[in-house]
């Protein structure tokens, strides 16, 4: 049996991305101004976003075209490969055939330059000079450094605490990118952190500066929507591998951009199952409400119908730092309450079992969120074996976890707390 790696063509990256909006079946409620409770309107949020990104938020076009200069830049790693992780199968036993789309090959090592590029420039080209934003493990804030250095702009990362405890050498690529990082909350010197509080720090910040906007890596529409270049890549190489549509799309879910990149261009055919893994320690879809709720933990931003264990809510300072947000995608919650999304939860320390025995089999060591949705994946090929059936499972391999290394450390020695 020969290895499978199907690349596309630098001439065959996608040039528009793919909006889920207009097609949803159950339209999204909009966002609410945290003050008035009334529907925010364009004017609300230009202190924080580019005109270009709030006209994404709420375009109803099937389809945004990419400007030639984001995919110039998205170039420099996209199209990225699908691979067939045979090595898996055949450890696993399955008669599963299972792909993945590797999205850690890009600069930062993760899908999230995918939105990072795009954000930046719409605010460079809106005569912004400055950005901020929160970071977890430290992915969204190198994707976002690195994209600023791309278009000039000065970059102010503020890093759950926990995580800059945890991962100094995501720091150090910040600085190194030119980036201010600062462990969140500024206020609480002994406080963990947590992605909301890290957000009232960053949008704190850009609301008090006219050269400066806040951009945040998951969770709102624009960030979804940037990220569909994964899920209309892989369609399009799942073809050229000689597969029909697959049995079942999975991503690990923190605020649920790197599982709507893939999973949203297979929502209109509706045999594919569609999976969302998440933590345990922090189960917004699987023992979240839904409801009306703040992004952040000050209750400064919006409020956004989503899944949410409340905005208060500070998850375990768990490995995997970018899955530890109270609240969910608003596109992801509706997929999710209308029944066209499942949802899944695992314990820290399974989802580790799991990507190493990815690393031990693939070679390629993922990072702590991607090992959620690889525990997901070995759990449904193994329900394939169960059940005697050749199922095609595709998932988002949404990051490697080489600066994530003492997570692995911990896991090896025992050390990790398994919420
Ligand atoms: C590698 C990786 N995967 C997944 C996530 C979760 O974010 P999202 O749900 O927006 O894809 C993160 C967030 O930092 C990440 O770094």
């Amino acid at each position: 049996m020969s290895a499978v790696r199907v690349t596309l063509e630098a001439s065959e990256l996608p040039t528009a991305w793919f909006n889920i909006l207009p097609r949803l079946a159950t339209p999204l409620e909009p966002p609410l101004h945290p003050a008035t409770r009334e529907p925010v309107g364009p004017d609300d949020l230009a202190p924080l976003f580019p005109m270009a990104l709030i006209a994404q938020e709420m375009s109803s076009e099937p389809w945004i075209d990419i400007p030639g200069e984001v995919l110039d830049i998205l170039s420099l790693w996209r199209p990225t490969p699908l691979v067939r992780a045979e090595r898996l199968e055949r450890a696993l036993d399955t008669p599963a055939r299972i792909y993945f789309k590797d999205e850690s090959g890009s600069p930062a090592g993760s899908h999230k330059p995918n939105t990072a590029v795009p954000q930046a420039f719409y605010n460079r080209a809106e005569g912004i000079d400055r950005l901020t934003t929160e970071t977890g493990a430290g992915q969204w804030g190198t994707a976002l450094s690195f994209a600023c250095t791309q278009f000039g702009l000065d970059c102010s990362v503020y890093m759950v605490r926990a995580s800059y405890e945890q991962k100094p050498y995501r720091t150090i690529l910040m600085q190194t990118w030119g980036s201010e990082v600062i462990p969140s909350p500024v206020d609480q010197p002994d406080h963990p952190g947590s992605l909301g509080l890290a957000i009232s720090d960053a949008v704190r910040d850009a609301a008090g500066r006219a050269d400066t906007h806040y951009a945040l890596g998951s969770v709102l529409n624009h960030v979804l929507l940037h990220q569909t270049i994964i899920g209309l890549e892989a369609k399009r190489q799942l073809e050229l591998a000689g597969e029909s549509d697959p049995d079942v799309v999975l991503g690990c879910c923190g605020g649920g951009s790197n599982l709507g990149g893939i999973a949203l261009p297979f929502v209109a055919d509706e045999h594919v199952r569609l999976v969302a893994a998440e933590p345990s320690s922090c189960p917004t879809l699987t023992e979240g409400h839904f409801d009306y709720d703040f992004g952040d933990a000050a209750g400064m931003t919006p409020l956004l119908p989503m899944y949410t264990l409340g905005h208060e809510f500070v998850p375990p300072a768990i490995h995997a730092g970018g899955l530890r947000y109270h609240g969910d995608s608003p596109i992801i919650s509706n997929l999710v309450k209308s029944g066209r999304m499942e949802a899944v939860a695992y314990p820290q320390a399974t989802t580790f079992e799991a990507a190493v025995q990815f690393a031990n089999t693939e070679g390629k060591l993922p990072a702590p969120e991607t090992g959620h949705v690889i525990r997901a994946v070995i759990d449904e090929a193994l329900a394939a074996k169960e059940a005697a059936e050749e199922r095609v499972l595709l998932f988002n391999f949404s990051g490697h976890g080489l600066l994530d290394l003492s997570a692995y450390d911990d896991y090896r020695h025992g050390r990790l707390v398994d919420t």
